[in-house]
């Protein structure tokens, strides 16, 4: 164990985590982070949901079992009960624990239907942050650290440091919160307070409310030993009005215990040379000859004509405003009128899926659009695209765009949040010509900051324009391939806050005794 001094026991809460349920890119950082932390040689316990209906259909899931144990949570007059399964993450000694409500969990979706969040969200999130810390206390886990991931889970140290303060079993135990994404803050209406478990006196302006909602998010910032984010840019970003949505001074009052920590990939899921998705396993000394392999598996797929020497753009996400598809759907026109096609992969705001399927029904030969949630085709666009477009208005951290660095796909991107610290723009933006000239020796794609239809669809076409030009569009694919993405160095950051967090956690009780 590389900064040990004894391994700790960490209970790593979420919402979602690959393998067992997943919306984003917060499902594979908690299953991949859990399972680092395990090869770092510390006892780490994942506590989800169960969303039980949805893992009927999922494939490839570790064998489930009952625990046998039952827990009762006061939810606001009434005694909610729940049960608790228990499987290990595969290839690790994680234990995985599966919160069971049948009335919370049994859903079609995670959060929202029709794009309509559940009415009952912040009851169905009181009730799984309450069963992690009840969970932790009959399973007699002793936690040194609960790390907490977004608002869902917000409520667990201010909870800690309440009614959970005395209690057996916590006499040690700190906490950390994630922040992956600021513009999901967990704003609820101020009655549903008593669902917290916590006093109206915390209901204040400091600690859990905001503009006089209940604010899930803001109480976890107030209250946890520890905040983390997931990129540095993110981490300064967001001490600002326009990346902090409004807790940009809470953020800045609490900036001594924030670090950004930039996400990793799981290397062993997201590799070329394995994925069982693609049609034909690469590395970086292959590329020149799985990729286009992959690129014709592509094309079939999305029914668009099979030409090798045709630039092909993929782009997969979350439609959402933050990804900045109003770019990509402004300049579209203007770059359909090359030689190019475009693969799209996503779901989420129904305006912006009718403008992209429009788009395919204008374009029939040049653009595929794939409407849904669908991991194979995600690994698959990662493998057959020459390029990747990631124009986000902001973008906490992103997996894809080191996804694509692995899969030999060059990334064209927003220069904001974890895509400024993972994107080495070509040119580099220097105006000496010597640094310019060497700027290939490091470069892996391609960047620009203004977000206007101008700048990205001339980034786009500076991306074509190397993409004619062999030695230099093999000389940044090889850079991206070669760059190393994995999970280690920023596991044992997270290890770092975590044995910080425990540090403060101490100094506030030895206060408290005073
Ligand atoms: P975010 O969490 O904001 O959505 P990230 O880049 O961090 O963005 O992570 C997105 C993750 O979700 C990636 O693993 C990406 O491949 C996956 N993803 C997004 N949309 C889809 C989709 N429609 N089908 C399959 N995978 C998707
Ligand atoms: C959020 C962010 C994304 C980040 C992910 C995982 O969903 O939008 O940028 O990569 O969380 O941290």
């Amino acid at each position: 164990m590389s900064n040990s001094v004894r391994p700790l026991r960490i209970v790593l809460a979420s919402s979602e985590a690959v393998p067992f349920s997943k919306t984003g890119g917060l499902a594979d950082v908690v299953g991949a982070l859990a399972k680092s932390l395990d090869q770092l040689g510390h006892d780490v316990t994942l506590i989800v949901p169960d969303y039980f209906l949805m893992r009927q259909s999922a494939k490839g899931l570790p064998t489930i079992s009952e625990t046998g144990l039952r827990f009762t949570i006061p939810m606001n007059g009434r005694s909610v009960a729940g049960t608790v399964n228990w499987t290990q993450l595969p290839g690790t000694g994680v234990r995985v624990l599966l919160v069971r409500q049948s009335d919370y969990f049994d859903r079609r979706q995670l959060y929202q239907e029709h794009g309509h969040g559940y009415v009952d969200n912040c009851e169905r999130f009181c009730f799984f942050s309450r069963a992690v810390l009840e969970i932790s206390r009959q399973m007699i886990l002793r936690p040194d650290v609960i790390h907490c991931n977004d608002w869902q889970t917000g409520i667990i140290p201010a909870l800690l440091n309440s009614q959970y303060a005395n209690r057996p079993g916590f006499e040690n135990t700190s906490t950390v919160m994630t922040l992956h994404n600021m513009a999901y803050q967990g704003r609820f209406w101020h009655f549903d307070l008593p669902l917290t478990g916590m006093d109206w006196r915390y209901f204040n302006h400091h600690q859990m409310e905001a503009w006089g909602d209940l604010n899930l998010l803001k109480t976890g910032i107030a209250f946890a030993d520890q905040i983390t984010t997931v990129s540095p840019t993110y981490a300064e970003e967001i001490c600002h009005p326009e990346g902090g949505y409004g807790l940009e001074g809470l953020l800045r009052y609490r900036n001594r215990d924030l670090v950004g920590i930039l996400n990793g990939i799981d290397t062993d899921v997201w590799n070329p040379g394995t994925d069982p998705h693609l049609a034909s396993h690469f590395t970086a000394e292959t590329v020149a000859v799985g990729k286009p392999r992959c690129k014709s598996q592509l094309q079939q797929r999305m029914k668009l004509p099979q030409q090798s020497g045709t630039p092909l753009i993929g782009m997969v996400s979350r439609m959402a405003d933050q990804k900045g598809f109003d770019l990509v759907m402004g300049s579209a026109d203007r770059l359909l009128s090359k030689d190019i096609q475009m693969v799209f992969l996503g779901t989420g705001d129904p305006i912006c899926e009718g403008q992209l399927r429009d788009l395919a029904l204008r374009y029939p030969t040049k653009v595929a659009v794939e409407i849904g949630f669908d991991e194979s085709l995600a690994h698959q666009i990662e493998g057959g695209a020459d390029a990747f477009l990631m124009p986000s208005r902001f973008e906490p951290c992103g997996l894809n765009q080191m996804y694509s660095l692995r899969y030999g796909t060059v990334p064209i991107v927003r220069k904001v949040g974890g895509l400024a610290d993972s994107v080495i723009n070509y040119p580099s933006d220097t105006k000496s010509p010597e640094v310019g000239a060497k700027s290939l020796e490091t470069a892996t794609g391609f960047s620009f900051s203004d977000y206007t239809n101008e700048a990205f669809a001339g980034t786009v076409e500076r991306a074509l324009q190397c993409y004619s030009q062999k030695s230099i569009w093999q000389k940044l694919v090889q850079n991206g391939m070669t760059s190393d993405w994995s999970w280690t160095r920023s596991a044992e950051s997270y290890v770092d806050v975590y044995r910080a967090a425990q540090g403060r956690r101490s100094a506030r009780v030895a206060e408290r005794r005073c």
